[in-house]
């Protein structure tokens, strides 16, 4: 059984959620930071998978301790699927929601469906692993909220979008949660 293991992130809420998630295994989750690991290598992968598994072998190479990585995303229907992989490079920073609506401007609400994903990566000296979540909702017609983060106030759960939920109410559906509750399955059987 593992006791400690890295998360190759600096982030602080990324870090809490795990944190939260994996205390009653028992297992403390030290930042990129606290590892003493300063790596940030290229995430050129073209899955969230190829690059979860980029930032996972870097920092397990780093710091010889067990590591995860998360990567996420937004995938849009309507547009094959993008930005996904490239969510985060879709628009300068600050613009990616007003990009996302205007892209978005003409598409008939029965076609703004829309998913958020997360793939988190498990890298030890003996193997690797990978496990998703995905949330989903659509691509509202405004920006609505204030809370969260990215793509959070156009992304529709029912009436409300994501920027509208409190914290707990969106790791309680949100992709990543998922995705470490999957983790949890899978480091309570190690
Ligand atoms: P990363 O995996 O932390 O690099 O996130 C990639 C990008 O996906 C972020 O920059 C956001 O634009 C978007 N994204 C990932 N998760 C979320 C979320 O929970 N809400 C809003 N945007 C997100």
């Amino acid at each position: 059984m593992i006791t400690k293991l890295v998360m190759a992130t600096n982030n602080a809420n990324k870090l809490r959620e795990a944190r939260e998630i994996l205390a009653p295994l028992g297992i403390e989750v030290l930042s990129q930071r606290e590892a003493g690991a300063n790596c940030d290598p290229e995430e050129n992968g073209t899955t969230f998978a190829e690059n979860a598994l980029i930032k996972a072998r870097a920092v397990f190479e780093a710091t010889g301790l067990p590591t995860i990585a998360d990567d996420s995303g937004l995938c849009v229907e309507a547009m094959d699927g993008r930005p996904g992989v490239y969510s985060a490079r879709y628009a300068p920073e600050g613009q990616h929601c007003s990009k996302l609506l205007d892209e978005m401007k003409d598409v008939p609400e029965e076609k703004r469906g829309a998913a958020f994903m997360c793939t988190i990566a498990y890298v030890d000296g003996n193997e690797s692993s990978t496990m998703s979540g995905e949330c989903k909702g659509s691509i509202g017609h405004e920006m609505r909220g204030t809370n969260g983060f990215g793509y959070d106030p156009v992304f529709m759960v029912g009436d409300r979008s994501m920027a509208e939920l409190t914290p707990d109410e969106k790791n309680a559906i949100s992709h990543r949660g998922a995705a470490l509750k999957a983790l949890y399955e899978y480091l309570s059987k190690k």
